[in-house]
């Protein structure tokens, strides 16, 4: 079944990337996944161009050191493929002001800035270019890019509708555990690239000290009862969920098994640790030999420029374009 999901190069990957969607790239990697670095929309903040170069090679490595597999699906820049650029077009041209008007992560973005790029506010389109271009049926992402898909799917069944079936309708699909991990410090905001929080977001490329650091001073309560209740409870429920995706359990049954925060908080850093290392140890190999990256960029862009080249073309034609 054909896959489709992106990531922004914006800055140094968190555990919420990671457990929200990366560790599912990796999972439900196969013949048919293209997993893309989406460096076109991360031209909607403002960033040095040489940074951002970095960035993009970053954000490749990271995918790559989760174990993404070139071999195994597609892994390609999303600014080397031109059509995401022109099927943004079309498709804006199948879009409402008023469907992105209604998107939060729009509002929530724009209020945070003085000067709002135009990019911002059209984001959704270019996602949804990204989803429809290779037909994709799933779409492994996090809790916050769920009302994205939803407009997604409403934009390529109004196309359908209007022009001919030419998309398939994906779906989104979400993590049991660790969709929306939130911020250590602030267990009741995101984890977020963008809004920066030293002690409240772990890098994966972070010291095992500073995870345990991290780990051992995050903010939970006083009541003392290792419980889960996000709403209650959010900070310790917020370590629950994080351990429960590292172990393959649920957060409640984590929970029975513990008596004291700082006995799960340790038990939790020692695991992170441990998931965190070789992802740490594959990132550096792959970020000091630059020609790896640039090979896969080269192979991907080949292989994504085909499937998207051909679906660009008949949506094009479906609209009337000569
Ligand atoms: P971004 O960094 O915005 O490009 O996000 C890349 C992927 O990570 C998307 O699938 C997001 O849904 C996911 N993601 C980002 N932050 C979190 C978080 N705090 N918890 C879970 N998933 C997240
Ligand atoms: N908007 C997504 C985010 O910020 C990244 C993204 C771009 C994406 N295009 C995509 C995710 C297509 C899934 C599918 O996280």
């Amino acid at each position: 079944m054909r896959l489709f999901s992106g990531i922004q190069p914006t800055g140094p990957m968190h555990i919420g990337n990671y457990f929200g969607a990366l560790k599912q790239w990796a999972e439900m990697q196969d013949a048919e996944s293209v997993y893309s670095v989406v460096d076109l929309h991360a031209l909607t903040i403002d960033t040095d161009p040489l940074i951002r170069r970095e960035y993009s090679l970053d954000a490749m490595a990271s995918v790559l050191a989760v174990g993404v597999d070139p071999l195994v699906g597609t892994v390609f820049l999303q600014s080397r493929v031109p059509y995401h650029a022109q099927m943004n077009w079309l498709l804006e041209c199948v879009t409402s002001f008023g469907e992105l008007s209604r998107m939060t992560q729009f509002k929530e973005k724009s209020e945070r800035q003085t000067s709002v790029r135009a990019g911002l506010f059209t984001y959704p389109v270019l996602m949804a270019s990204d989803v429809l271009l290779y037909r994709s049926a799933q779409v492994p992402v996090g809790e916050d890019q769920r009302q994205h898909i939803e407009l997604t799917r409403e934009v390529a069944l109004r196309f359908n509708n209007r022009y001919g079936e030419v998309f398939t309708i994906p779906e989104a699909v979400l993590p049991s555990a660790g969709a929306r991990v939130m911020d250590l410090q602030e267990p009741t905001r995101k984890m977020s690239k963008s809004v920066s929080s030293p002690l409240g977001t772990i890098y994966l490329l972070d010291d095992p000290a500073d995870v345990e650091k991290k780990v051992m001073k995050a903010v939970t309560d006083t009541d003392g009862d290792v419980r889960y209740d996000p709403e209650a409870k959010p900070g310790l429920s917020n370590l629950l969920e994080i351990f429960a995706a590292l172990a393959g359990e649920t957060p409640v049954a984590l929970a029975s098994r513990y008596q004291r925060y700082g006995d799960l908080k340790a038990d939790l850093a020692e695991r992170l640790n441990a998931c965190l290392a070789p992802i740490a140890q594959r990132y550096r190999e792959l970020r000091a030999e630059e020609g790896e990256i640039e090979r896969v960029i080269n192979e991907g862009t080949e292989r994504a420029s085909a499937i998207a080249g051909e679906v660009y073309r008949e949506a094009a034609r479906a609209m009337g374009l000569l």
